[in-house]
């Protein structure tokens, strides 16, 4: 496989994302022949040197490695699947946003049509694809992504995480509940604070302090989940508890939501009624892992 910049790219879809990562390859100096519904979003890139394809079908075969970024999954099966689309021999890169089972059924939808395919998941904003700050992950067959490796660096920091195709939307989704739960965390401190006459900016390096701190224990607490064992090496779940119930006693007293942190101490005292007082925090893991109707 030919992983220089020589290397030929379709990009299809040229919405706010595609037309960033078309401009990402045009300007690493691939190749690139670009499509587009509205073919008025391809005239930036055509005058930065991108082939328009007049049709998709026609943007398939101007080179083996295509990428697919539209608004879903169903945009995705209308376009390519229409009866003048071939995919037989390409290697597609899907990086429109899904979940994991659309992410499963597109890899065999593709596979049975004759392509490769690589599903993708963004962790960026357009304007820093083709910058090391933009987190591009991917997943599906590893050969598939060895072969284009070089091709898809000039999108960003790309990652591989394994063969399931659904890997790289699982990701970003546990990527979208950590981002949630610490801006969610910092909003209630704020909350409360703002009661007492300290505006957001004046909390928010204290909370930026902690917020690393606590990102410091992941690894330790993710050898105690992945070994099942929860000695209380810095503190008890019950220690916890007790603090949780200072947090909603100060924020009933504030007149503030008190939704999350009672959501929080709930979940605590279930794992201590099961037993688990005594063991450390990641014990909640067994929350976590399971609905409440199981
Ligand atoms: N923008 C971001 O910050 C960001 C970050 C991470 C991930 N993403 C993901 O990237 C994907 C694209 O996002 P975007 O920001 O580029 O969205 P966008 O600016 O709204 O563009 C949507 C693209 O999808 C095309 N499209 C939608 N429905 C179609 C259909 N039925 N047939 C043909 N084309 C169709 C649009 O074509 P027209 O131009 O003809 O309408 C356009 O090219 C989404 O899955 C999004 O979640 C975006």
């Amino acid at each position: 496989m030919n992983n220089t910049t020589d290397t030929p790219i379709n990009v299809i879809g040229l919405g706010r994302m595609g037309q960033a990562l078309a401009g990402a390859f045009l300007k690493a100096g691939h190749p690139t022949t670009v499509w587009n519904r509205t073919a008025s979003k391809a005239d930036q890139l055509v005058a930065a040197g991108a082939q328009l394809a007049p049709t998709v079908g026609d943007a398939l075969t101007a080179g083996s490695l295509t990428i697919i970024c539209v608004t879903d999954y169903p945009a995705m099966y209308e376009l390519l699947g229409a009866g003048d689309v071939a995919l037989d021999g390409t290697t597609l890169v899907n990086l429109t946003s899904g979940d994991s089972a659309q992410a499963r059924d597109a890899a065999r939808w593709a596979e049975e049509r004759g392509a490769r395919y690589l599903d993708g998941a963004i962790m960026a904003i357009p304007q820093v694809i083709g910058t090391d700050q933009a987190v591009i992950l991917h997943s599906g067959p590893q050969q598939d992504f060895e072969a284009h490796r070089s091709t898809l660096d000039a999108l960003g920091t790309v990652t591989h995480l394994g063969a399931d195709h659904g890997l790289a939307s699982l990701y970003d989704v546990a990527g979208l509940a950590m981002m949630w739960s610490v801006l969610n965390a910092w909003l209630q401190g704020t909350a409360l604070l703002r009661t007492a006459g300290v505006d957001a900016a004046t909390y928010a390096p204290f909370a930026q302090q902690i917020a690393a701190g606590v990102a410091e224990w992941l690894p330790g607490y993710a050898e105690q989940i992945d070994s099942g064992s929860f000695p209380a090496e810095v503190s008890a779940l019950e220690t916890d508890a007790a603090a949780m119930a200072h947090l909603i006693e100060e924020s009933e007293a504030a007149g503030v939501n008190t939704e999350l942190p009672k959501l929080i101490k709930a979940m605590a005292d279930r794992s201590i009624a099961a037993g688990h007082g005594g063991e450390q925090y990641p014990v909640l893991i067994e929350e976590f892992g399971r609905s409440r109707e199981s």
